[in-house]
């Protein structure tokens, strides 16, 4: 596969790949090669990825640049720019590192060795913009960032979606979280200007034009660390299990909650925990959300698109609860502005950001109304990115 090149760099990210190629000369010398390995945002379909479902994300502008060139050996040493760390492992010993960003490095070569890819040992230095725990898988950034970048140093001749899956199993296996495919999807896959609508299942894909010129995407980042986020998601997933088991006694072969119709839970309704109900229905709606949402792009009703969003949000507060009080209040804020078309928490949940849906000349009304909100619940103001929809994970080059 030839790496593709990023066409045009905006300035900030010219600077953020600067700051890693010099991080990688002052570190190990010489010429690496560079990568940019974007951030994501979702628009709608959330919890849906790993219930067979359909999710709506896009690339960002926000992005992890990594710099990487083979090494002698097989001693492989990397550096997180930002962070100011290092950390080495031999490609015949790899163990987790008693940290959290290396193993999402090692994890990406454990998976290539175990598929037999030839990866030879690499010096790599990476550093970037992605908000790190704000929903914005800056994880997924390093790991199918990473994946993309040996993938094409060593010509391992992998695909895109192999890629994507790798990246998924190293956050799976080696790092322990049990993530869907969203993320490592929508780093690899975005595409300037677009979302991408992903069918979990199939794995089929489809591009929507999302350039309204005169609209934007804004996050409003809590800063709340996603302390519950792992342990929650973990037990979402479950009741989303238990659902499914259940079911499958009336309906032979049923194998996830994609399967699953209004009509098939609401008639089992009594059989199942009330819980583990609101858990399924709200999956079941959100499916039906993304859909409905790919329809109004396809009109370019951006107005029924975003009251979709509110939906969604009202959602994974009420029913799969992964909401909580600061995301919440910067969703109603975000309501009550006109401009605003739509707007819901965004990722895992339990902190992070929100998303909303703004006319360019409502964002500074946005700012003000979240912020004055947010002051006086917390005393404190949330942090505001407006993400532009960029492409892909890509090699770059810094003229
Ligand atoms: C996290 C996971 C994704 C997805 C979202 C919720 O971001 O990494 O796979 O499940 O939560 O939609």
């Amino acid at each position: 596969m030839s790496p593709l090149t990023q066409s045009v760099l905006l300035d900030g990210e010219r600077l953020q790949a600067h700051k890693a190629l010099s991080a990688f000369r002052d570190a190990f010398g010489g010429e690496p090669r560079l990568f940019r390995s974007p951030g994501r945002v979702n628009l709608i379909g959330e919890h849906t990825d790993y219930n067979d479902g359909f999710v709506l994300p896009a690339a960002v502008d926000k992005a992890v640049y990594i710099a990487v060139a083979p090494a002698p050996g097989s001693r492989v040493e990397i550096r997180a720019v930002d962070l100011g760390e290092g950390h080495a492992f031999d490609l015949g010993r790899l163990e987790k590192s008693g940290r959290r960003w290396p193993d999402y490095l090692i994890g990406v070569v454990d998976q290539l060795i175990k598929r037999g890819a030839e990866v030879g040992a690499f010096r790599c230095a990476f550093g970037g913009d992605v908000p790190i725990a704000a929903g914005m898988s800056s994880s997924a950034a390093i790991e199918a960032g990473l994946a993309y970048a040996l993938n094409a140093l060593f010509e391992l001749g992998l695909d895109l979606l192999d890629l994507v899956k790798l990246a998924q199993k190293a956050e799976n296996e080696f790092v322990g979280v049990r993530c869907g495919i969203m993320d490592q999807f929508a780093n690899i896959f975005g595409r300037e200007k677009s979302v991408l609508k992903l069918d979990c299942r199939s794995l089929d894909w489809a591009y929507y034009p999302f350039d309204r010129p005169d609209l934007g995407v804004v996050l409003c980042d809590t800063r709340v660390m996603r302390e519950l986020a792992s342990s929650e998601y973990n037990v979402r997933r479950r009741q989303c299990e238990e659902g499914v088991r259940s079911l499958a006694r009336h309906e032979a072969g049923l194998g996830s909650l994609r399967d699953v119709s209004r009509d098939l839970l609401d008639a089992h309704r009594e059989e199942l925990d009330p819980v583990v109900y609101k858990r399924c229905a709200y999956v079941i709606e959100e499916n039906g959300r993304v859909e409905a949402a790919c329809d109004d792009l396809g009109r370019g009703d951006f107005a029924a698109f975003g009251r979709r969003m509110s939906a969604s949000h009202a959602g994974l507060r009420d029913d799969y609860e992964v909401s909580c009080r600061e995301l919440d209040i910067l969703v109603e804020a975000a309501a009550g502005v006109r401009g605003v078309y739509g707007s819901r928490m965004m990722g895992a949940g339990f902190g992070g950001c929100t998303i909303s849906l703004v006319e360019d000349g409502a964002v500074g009304a946005l700012e003000e109304a979240a912020t004055g909100a947010f002051r006086e619940a917390f005393g404190r103001a949330p942090r505001f990115y407006v993400g532009r929809l960029r492409s892909g994970t890509r090699e770059i080059r810094l003229s």
